[in-house]
């Protein structure tokens, strides 16, 4: 039986890429499947969490037995994020949002020229530095993806963004991270501590994700 050891906590988690639109036809985004996020709201639910689960557009079901906010932009995904973490005891960002936008969003389809174009971008708000800032008691939990020096980027970037701690994984194992339903990850501390897990099922990351977080969260609200 699973143990209902989340019982009275909001869990909050983001999943799946964001869709930056260029024209009403036309987006910048990223391969993730949202399967990562989805498992760490199954798991949050199954042990008697409250859950809110914000996804970007993925070929995924909404799961039963938790609130389910579908979003495109990282705008949009920030405002349902932010809405959601006010009465959050744990948030979990595992969405992949994208860094930037359009500058402008052109209402009507651009039509093809003859050469090169050029897209100016702008920074989308970096949603869980954003959460980080007003932290309060909340257990904040992020995941980077990195091609080298991945333990001292994320350690780097957990002290940044002010988040417990992070997941780390690499984009080029075979079978894990994006779209694949295994996952080799290294848990990363925001003091540098690091742990590095076996490779196994996104499902199994995200109860030892949920573990870690409920650590965390007991011994800052035991203090
Ligand atoms: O800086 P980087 O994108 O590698 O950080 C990844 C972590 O930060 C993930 O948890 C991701 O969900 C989160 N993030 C965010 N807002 C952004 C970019 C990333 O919350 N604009």
């Amino acid at each position: 039986p699973v143990p209902r050891d989340l019982k009275g906590l909001h869990i909050v988690v983001s999943a799946g890429p964001t869709r930056e639109y260029l024209d009403p036809v036309r987006f910048i985004s990223n391969p993730s499947s949202g399967k990562m996020g989805f498992a760490v709201a199954g798991n949050a639910r199954d042990r008697g969490a409250r859950v809110t689960l914000v996804t970007g557009p993925v070929n995924l079901p909404d799961p039963a037995g938790m609130v389910v906010v579908r979003i495109e932009s990282a705008l949009e995904l920030r405002d349902a994020v932010i809405g959601a973490a006010q009465d959050a005891d744990i948030v979990v960002m595992t969405a992949a949002v994208a860094d930037y936008r359009a500058a402008e969003l052109k209402g009507e389809k651009q039509a093809k020229v003859a050469g090169d174009v050029s897209i100016h971008l702008t920074p989308n708000p970096d949603i869980l530095a954003e959460l980080g800032r007003e932290k309060g008691e909340r257990v904040l939990v992020g995941f980077a993806m990195e091609t080298h020096a991945g333990v001292e980027r994320a350690a780097a970037k957990a002290q940044r963004k002010n988040a417990d701690f992070i997941l780390l994984n690499y984009p080029t194992q075979e079978g894990t991270a994006f779209g694949g339903d295994d996952n080799q990850v290294t848990l990363v501390r925001a003091d540098g501590t690091h742990e590095d897990w076996p490779r196994t099922s996104k499902r199994e990351v995200a109860r030892q994700l949920l573990d870690e977080a409920l650590r965390v969260h007991a011994q800052r609200t035991t203090d």
